[in-house]
């Protein structure tokens, strides 16, 4: 396989811009009609991620082992669409001839290689979705609190009707009923409660698609669909190293269930937790992190506000300003979560200020492709 040819071809095709799903997605569907209920209405945000996750693809063809994880995650987690074996060649043939209508020179070489890269990751997918076994490809789960904490937060406790195991840093997608196909997601916020309940998070993003439904419309009785938890960057390692962990706004929420975690595990892990809003009306959950961080002597929190001036034990200053203001954290495991622009921002002054690239552990709550 001609791994660089592709690579070229690609970077050709993809010039063509917002062309390129559209012609995808009416070849698609022309030839394969029952498919289009698979997706949401507005196909503004697919269009997106399916360039996104080509390019990613393809870029890494020549060295698939480097991505095989997130192929498999990708294979388990298409349960939850209700993808089955037989729906890849569709997408194959709709990719080929995509491909082909964008590319300025289209030769049986191309085509053939294009073919056997597809059929790789297929089959990557396809052998993650089968190995997923019994796990169910989603979970139901009713929503049996709604606490709308301050302007655009709500906190909302889930119940999942049947066993849903996660680690503390993962995040699981959600489908709210009035909003079918458009999955966001989440992260819990705390350990499973004894019936499996858990807490999410939620920030209103203005203009959003989901975020505005569960903020301001979920209403306690709701049952609202759960895929599978996924995601392994926020999950503690099992180092010894103390840990520096800086959140902003509801980026709180996988540090609170990692936080818990210490506390359950009487861990001899130190960790200093630096949560940053814009104002104390931001610090939607002070009372619960001060109270989980008296429950075991290894926890700290340091509330931070940008746009107030300091008081009490809250520090004036982003989070990452008053955590490198307060310490040297080189030998510490850093884990950061919260908006992309905040978590760019972040990274960037923890690796000024001498942080080991390795030691620094990201997840932005954007869409996926504006993820850090
Ligand atoms: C792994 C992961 C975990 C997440 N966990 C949480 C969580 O626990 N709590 C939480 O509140 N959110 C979380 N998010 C974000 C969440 O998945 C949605 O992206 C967010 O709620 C917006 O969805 P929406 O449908 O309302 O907006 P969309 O309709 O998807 O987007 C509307 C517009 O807003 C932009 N946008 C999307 N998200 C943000 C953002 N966070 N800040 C600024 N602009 C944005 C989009 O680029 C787009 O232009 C997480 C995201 C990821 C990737
Ligand atoms: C090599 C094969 C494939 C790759 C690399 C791929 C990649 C992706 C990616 C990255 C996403 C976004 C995931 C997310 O946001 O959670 C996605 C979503 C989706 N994919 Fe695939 N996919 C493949 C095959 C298929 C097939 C065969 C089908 C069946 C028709 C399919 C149907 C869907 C659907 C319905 C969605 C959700 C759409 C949405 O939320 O907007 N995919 N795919």
């Amino acid at each position: 396989m001609d791994t660089e040819r592709l690579k070229r071809n690609w970077a050709e095709v993809a010039a063509h811009g917002d062309q390129v799903p559209l012609f995808f997605y009416s070849t698609l569907f022309l030839a394969h009609p029952h498919l289009r209920d698979m997706f949401p209405l507005g196909m503004a945000n697919q269009r997106d991620k399916l360039l996104a996750a080509l390019g990613q693809v393809v870029s890494h063809v020549d060295d698939l082992d480097a991505v095989v994880p997130v192929l498999q995650q990708l294979g388990r987690d298409h349960r939850r669409f209700g993808v089955v074996r037989d729906h890849y060649p569709a997408v194959g043939q709709a990719l080929l001839a995509t491909l082909e209508h964008f590319s300025s020179e289209w030769t049986p070489e191309l085509a053939r290689d294009w073919a056997a890269a597809y059929d790789r990751v297929a089959q990557v997918m396809l052998a993650a979705a089968d190995a997923a076994g019994e796990m169910p490809p989603w979970w139901h789960g009713t929503v049996t609190a709604v606490d709308r904490r301050a302007a655009g937060i709500a906190v909302l406790t889930v119940r999942p009707h049947a066993p849903l195991p996660y680690l503390p840093g993962q995040s699981v997608a959600v489908e709210v009923p009035t909003r079918p196909r458009l999955w966001r997601w989440y992260t819990p916020a705390t350990l499973p409660a004894s019936d499996g309940s858990f807490e999410l998070h939620v920030r209103l993003v203005p203009g959003g698609q989901v975020s505005p439904a569960l903020v301001m419309a979920t209403q306690v009785g709701d049952v609202l669909r759960l895929g599978a938890p996924v995601g392994t960057d926020l999950v503690l390692d099992d180092g010894t190293r103390d840990l520096l962990l800086i959140a902003g706004g509801t980026g709180l929420a996988p540090f609170k269930a990692i936080m818990s975690q210490l506390a359950h595990q009487r861990s001899t892990r130190f960790a200093h937790l630096y949560w940053g809003g814009r104002t104390q009306r931001d610090l939607y959950d002070l009372a619960a992190m001060r109270h989980l961080c008296e429950s075991h002597s290894g926890l700290r929190l340091v509330p931070c506000v940008s746009d107030e001036p300091p008081s009490g034990d809250v520090a004036g200053g982003t989070a990452v300003d008053v955590a490198l203001r307060e310490a040297d954290w080189r030998d510490h495991e850093v884990y950061v979560c919260g908006s992309p622009e905040m978590v760019r921002a972040t990274r960037d002054r923890l690796l000024a200020a001498g942080i080991p690239r390795d030691q620094v552990h990201l997840e932005a709550f954007g869409n996926q492709e504006t993820a850090t």
